[in-house]
C-alpha cells in the first residue's frame, strides 16, 4: 500500500491536492483542488479523474469519507475526443459539521500518473 499514492509539494507538483479547511459558523468548509500552483492539464487523453477527501477525528481509531467526487467531462463529444466545449475542472468545496480536530486527507486519480494524496490538521 506504500507504493500506491504519491506525494509531493503541492507548489512543484502538479497532481497534488490542495486542501484547505475553514470553519464556517457550526461547519467546516473543505475545498480541495488539483493544479493550484501549477495547472493540470484537462483533456480528454489526460485529466484528472476524481478527489476523495476523509477526515480522521483526532484520538479516533477510524476516518471518514466525506466524499467522493467524479469530474465526468473532459472535452469529448459526438465529434471525438477534445471537440467539445465542457471541461470539468477539479476542485471541489464541500461542508462538514464536527466539533472535532483532526486530519484532513485527500486523495486525486489521474488518468495517465495515478494516485496522490496529501493532508492537513485541522484545529478549529
Ligand atoms: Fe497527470
Amino acid at each position: 500500500m506504500n507504493n500506491l499514492y504519491q506525494s509531493a509539494d503541492w507548489k512543484a507538483e502538479k497532481h497534488v491536492p490542495v486542501i484547505e479547511a475553514a470553519k464556517k459558523g457550526e461547519l467546516l468548509e473543505v475545498s480541495v483542488a488539483v493544479g493550484k500552483e501549477i495547472a493540470h492539464p484537462n483533456t480528454t487523453a489526460h485529466h484528472i479523474e476524481w478527489i476523495e477527501v476523509y477526515f480522521h477525528p483526532a484520538g479516533e481509531k477510524f476516518p471518514f469519507m466525506i466524499g467522493t467526487f467524479d469530474f465526468s467531462a473532459h472535452g469529448s463529444s459526438v465529434e471525438g475526443a477534445d471537440t467539445s466545449t465542457v471541461y470539468t475542472e477539479p476542485k471541489v468545496t464541500c461542508f462538514v459539521r464536527t466539533g472535532k480536530n483532526g486530519t484532513l486527507h485527500a486523495a486525486s486519480y489521474c488518468n495517465i500518473h495515478g494516485l496522490w494524496n496529501s493532508s492537513i490538521e485541522f484545529k478549529g
